[in-house]
């Protein structure tokens, strides 16, 4: 385990150390900016550590409704909610939309926020091939009720490929299906207007489709998100027992979130800083020979065939000043990862050099 001492950044510190940081999901390298610590440290003065309360009891800040405002309109939606969680987000929604299905379709490798999300329900769950529009179709014919839900991963966090959810979604009006991608990865980082996978896809605002969104990653902060119709975001706080009986996000964090949704919108610069390293660093690995996924996204894998290889990569890099984990995960992918994330803070060198020990690893490895 990598125990970090300083910010998160395109570089960090470890023991005295410094090495070039190509993990976490920091793809926008917001995490440690300036003017979300800024807003972040007024909101504690002005509000102190925590609301001690539900959203829903004593729980709202003006900043939470400030937020919340701000996230609808940057989605381009009637309404939205924010909560403490991302990883709760699933559940939240699952619960909101409850009256709305009768089984669920999953992909097999979801994330286990989607997995956790129907536990401790009746409702029969149905695990698809990954990506596999057809299994999914196979299994609808054969095990759905009236209203299926299928869920799905946007941007898968393993190997950085993206869901067909044009397709998911041209069968979800086929069968009378709604859909869940879980954008965690997305949001912030694909679409035109970086509104994630639905955005990718031309989805936008489809009636079927429904986001559960973090603002851990891209955005740099914390907590979770639902922008949708003012009609489901009422059911949220009408229905999800997972919102209801939990403590608001902190008032400095959401003021940090507000922070980043303006600067998101202000500087376009970096995301287009962000597609260019994932471009560099993507296309780099594959001319190299390595197995990487081909999708656009800041997630780029290296995928070897046996463990020890992934683990021995991973010392390398690190004995080389680059952070780069190899990932055991509770998703199952058949695959050795070594999981490298570019952001928009990488320099053009720190992508040469990983690029440069992908190379010397391979050629001091056949040599021996
Ligand atoms: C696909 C996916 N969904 C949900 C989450 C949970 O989000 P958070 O960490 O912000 O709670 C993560 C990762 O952390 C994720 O990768």
């Amino acid at each position: 385990m990598v125990v970090i001492e300083t910010p998160i950044a395109h570089t960090i510190r470890l023991n005295g150390k410094e090495y070039d940081y190509f993990a976490g999901n920091n793809y926008l390298g917001l995490a440690n900016h300036p003017e979300l610590k800024k807003a972040a440290v007024s909101a504690v003065e002005t509000y102190g550590i925590n609301v001690s309360a539900s959203r829903e009891t004593t729980g709202t800040a003006s900043v939470h409704l400030a937020l919340e405002k701000a996230i609808a309109e940057f989605k381009d939606k009637e309404a939205a909610v924010v909560f403490a969680s991302g990883y709760l987000s699933n559940t939240i929604l699952a619960e909101a939309l409850q009256d709305r299905y009768d089984s669920v379709f999953m992909d097999e490798m979801s994330h286990p926020s989607i997995r956790n999300s129907i536990r401790g329900t009746a409702i029969p769950v149905h695990l698809y091939r990954h990506k596999d529009i057809d299994d999914l179709h196979a299994l609808v014919r054969r095990h759905a009720g009236k209203n299926p839900l299928f869920m799905t991963d946007g941007i898968f966090p393993l190997t950085g490929d993206i869901a067909p959810l044009q397709d998911i979604a041209q069968l979800a009006e086929q069968v009378n299906a709604l859909v869940i991608v879980d954008d965690a990865h997305a949001t912030g980082v694909i679409g035109d207007n970086a509104r994630g996978t639905p955005d990718y896809f031309g989805l936008h605002n489809h009636p079927r489709v429904f986001q559960t969104e973090t603002m851990s990653k891209a955005l740099g902060v914390y907590g979770g998100f639902i922008a949708s119709l003012e009609s489901d975001i009422l059911d949220v706080r009408r229905k999800s027992s997972a919102y209801i009986g939990s403590t608001a996000l902190p008032p400095s964090l959401s003021a940090a979130a507000l922070a980043a949704f303006t600067l998101l919108r202000r500087e376009p610069v970096l995301r287009t800083r962000l597609s260019e390293n994932t471009r560099l660093l993507r296309e780099g690995i594959l001319s190299l020979g390595y197995e990487t996924s081909t999708d656009p996204t800041p997630i780029i894998p290296v995928f070897l065939a046996v463990r020890n290889e992934a683990v021995a990569l991973s010392v390398y890099f690190q004995e080389h000043a680059v952070i780069a984990p190899y990932i055991h995960y509770p998703v199952e992918t058949g695959k050795f990862i070594v999981r490298l994330t570019v952001s928009a803070a990488h320099t053009a060198e720190q992508i040469e050099r990983v690029l440069t020990l992908l190379k010397r690893w391979r050629n001091e490895r056949e040599k021996t």
